[in-house]
């Protein structure tokens, strides 16, 4: 079974899906990992974002193994990895480990921005899990501002807005809500009351 769920930054679908995959036994992989580690070799490297063949190459080498990096949460990392993802070459590059990660069994939750509509259009579930952007800036800055009491607010909302028009206007595989995607507002939904829901949402959409 394969659980794809897409949204746009701050959203809580990471939460989200860890939670449905532990609850349904299914292995978890949070694709924007991937793209936020590209973006961090890239510039271990001494190179630019801008550069997609490097970029492309650096995709190439990932090693999974390399995810596991704190230096990955952070919001410079965030914004990093959208440089890098506006990349064909390097959308390209990680799109077979996706694939083969989603398609071992028992199966896979998988989230990002692309997966109902290019890495898993045959998805067995699709969610798009969005709140309004005010909502998740709020939720963004008080994960944040655990660590750095020094973020602002306003910062954090204005990086999100151009973060999602990014991730929107790109020409590969821009952000979208799949035609057969479900959508989840959690707009007034705290993180309990979103996964009731998801869980809900994907029950009733199994036993169709
Ligand atoms: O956790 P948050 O929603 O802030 O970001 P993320 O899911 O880690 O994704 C970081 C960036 O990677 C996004 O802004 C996208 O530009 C890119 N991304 C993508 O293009 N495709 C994916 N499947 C996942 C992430």
């Amino acid at each position: 079974m394969i659980i794809a769920i897409d949204g746009p930054a701050a959203s809580g679908k990471g939460t989200l899906a860890r939670r449905i995959a532990e609850h349904l036994g299914l292995a978890y992989l949070d694709t924007g990992l991937l793209y936020r580690a590209v973006a961090r070799d890239v510039s271990a490297a001494g190179g630019e974002l801008s550069d997609e063949v490097l970029a492309a190459t650096m995709a190439r080498k990932l090693d999974p193994a390399s995810l596991d990096d704190a230096a990955l949460r952070g919001a410079r990392a965030g914004e990093a990895a959208s440089m890098v993802a506006r990349h064909p070459q390097v959308r390209q590059a990680l799109l077979e480990y996706q694939r083969t990660f989603a398609g071992r069994p028992p199966g896979a939750v998988l989230d990002g921005r692309d997966i109902g509509t290019v890495v898993c259009p045959d998805a067995d579930v699709k969610l798009f899990v969005t709140a309004a952007v005010e909502v998740r800036a709020r939720r963004r800055h008080a994960e944040l501002s655990a660590k750095d009491p020094n973020v602002r607010y306003d910062d954090v909302l204005e990086e999100l807005r151009q973060r999602d028009a990014r991730d929107m206007a790109r020409t590969d595989a821009p952000m979208r809500q799949a035609d057969d995607a479900i959508l989840l507002d959690t707009t007034d939904l705290d993180i309990e009351a979103a996964f009731e829901a998801a869980v809900g949402l994907i029950k009733r959409k199994i036993s169709q």
